[in-house]
């Protein structure tokens, strides 16, 4: 019988994207979601993608009861991939209570239940870039310091990892790998799976895609007074399927007990940089669509340039992404022209 894995937050952007892959590598997914960020006709794309349907049980985490019940209830699971947290870094700062007390207490039952259920002790963990804050040093290694974070979104990725560290070091069977997303955009190669942004899109490609289809009247860059060579700010855009192939390899990793230290962490970009207007003329040549956009002030918040290092991935994980900016904007744009076409009902 093929390994169990479950994925909370399995019916979210990435999540879903990393059901997808878990299936094609032949393991059986388990999602625990609240629907809090999804839609629960997420579950039918992911089947009609890989033929599979996942078992889906909508729970939320920071209900320890339920959570404990679910471990009972699946004493088979070896491992478990966890998305399921807010990620809205402006809600965040308006509302960082509700942050600290989802993200936070989702990720303590987590631990406490896989303690309990010692079979499920191998953890992926959902972490981001934004705990390195403006690097001093580009591109970006494992190594850099984690600075002071800017959101309280931000400060729950780190907090988050000191709490794996911490409960690693203090258990010896449990063992995981936090892995530092850059920018995930982009959507499943079949068009039947993408972002699905819950009112107005914060991040720049769904807000490009849904301009582009004319949901949103024009596109606003924040900030073209930048120290870069365009003036707009500098990101690391990886797919979303190379971002959740390396879920299941580092899954893989663990199970295969090939991990250097009880808690690991790894980049996950490609390793290049492309500005904001780079993305837009890659979206407007991928798609054929000329889109209306225009600056504003900087976005407060924002960091001015960040690409990964992603050598200790490539070569410790033996993971790199493939796909490039032009077909991560094709796939983000057939996703979006599909949705518009009713996919989604
Ligand atoms: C990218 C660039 C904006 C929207 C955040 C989180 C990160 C992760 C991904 C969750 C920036 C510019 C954007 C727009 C714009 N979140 N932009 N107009 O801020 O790099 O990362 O989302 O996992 O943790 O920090 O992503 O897509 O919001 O912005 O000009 O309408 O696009 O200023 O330079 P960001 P983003």
């Amino acid at each position: 019988m093929s390994k169990k894995i479950l994925v909370t937050g399995g019916m979210g952007y990435i999540g879903s994207h990393t059901v997808v892959e878990l299936q094609k590598s032949g393991y059986r997914a388990v999602i625990l979601d609240n629907l809090s960020n999804s839609q629960p006709g997420i579950l039918e794309l992911i089947t009609r993608i890989t033929g599979v349907k996942p078992e889906f049980v909508n729970l939320d985490m920071t209900n320890q009861q339920g959570l404990n019940a679910f471990f009972h209830n699946h004493p088979d699971i070896k491992g478990v991939i966890h998305f399921a947290a807010y990620k809205a870094v402006g809600e965040s700062v308006e509302k960082p209570l509700m942050y600290y007390h989802n993200n936070l207490g989702s990720l303590v039952n987590l631990l406490a239940c896989m303690q309990e259920h010692p079979a499920a002790s191998h953890l992926v963990f959902s972490s981001s870039c934004t705990v390195y804050g403006q690097p001093e040093n580009l591109p970006v290694d494992e190594q850099a310091p984690v600075v002071p974070a800017i959101s309280p979104y931000g400060n729950t990725k780190q907090i988050s990892e000191e709490i794996i560290e911490d409960t690693c070091r203090s258990n010896a069977l449990l063992t995981a790998i936090s892995l530092r997303y850059f920018n995930p955009i982009g959507a499943h190669e079949s068009g039947l799976l993408g972002e699905l942004p819950l009112g107005v899109p914060n991040n720049l490609v769904p807000y490009i895609t849904q301009t582009a289809i004319g949901k949103r009247n024009k596109l606003t860059i924040f900030g073209n007074d930048y120290n870069t060579p365009d003036g707009t700010c500098i990101r690391d855009y990886i797919h979303v399927s190379d971002l959740a192939r390396a879920h299941v390899v580092a899954m893989e990793r663990m199970l295969k007990k090939d991990n250097k230290k009880a808690h690991e962490v790894f980049n996950l970009g490609t390793g290049t940089g492309y500005s904001v207007l780079e993305a837009v003329q890659s979206f407007e040549r991928s798609a054929g669509v000329k889109l209306n956009w225009g600056f504003s002030a900087r976005r407060p918040g924002d960091v001015e340039k960040v690409w990964a290092d992603t050598q200790f991935a490539n070569e410790e994980l033996g993971w790199k992404a493939e796909k490039g900016l032009d077909e991560m904007m094709s796939t983000a744009w057939s996703w979006e022209v599909n949705l518009n076409e009713g996919l989604m009902g």
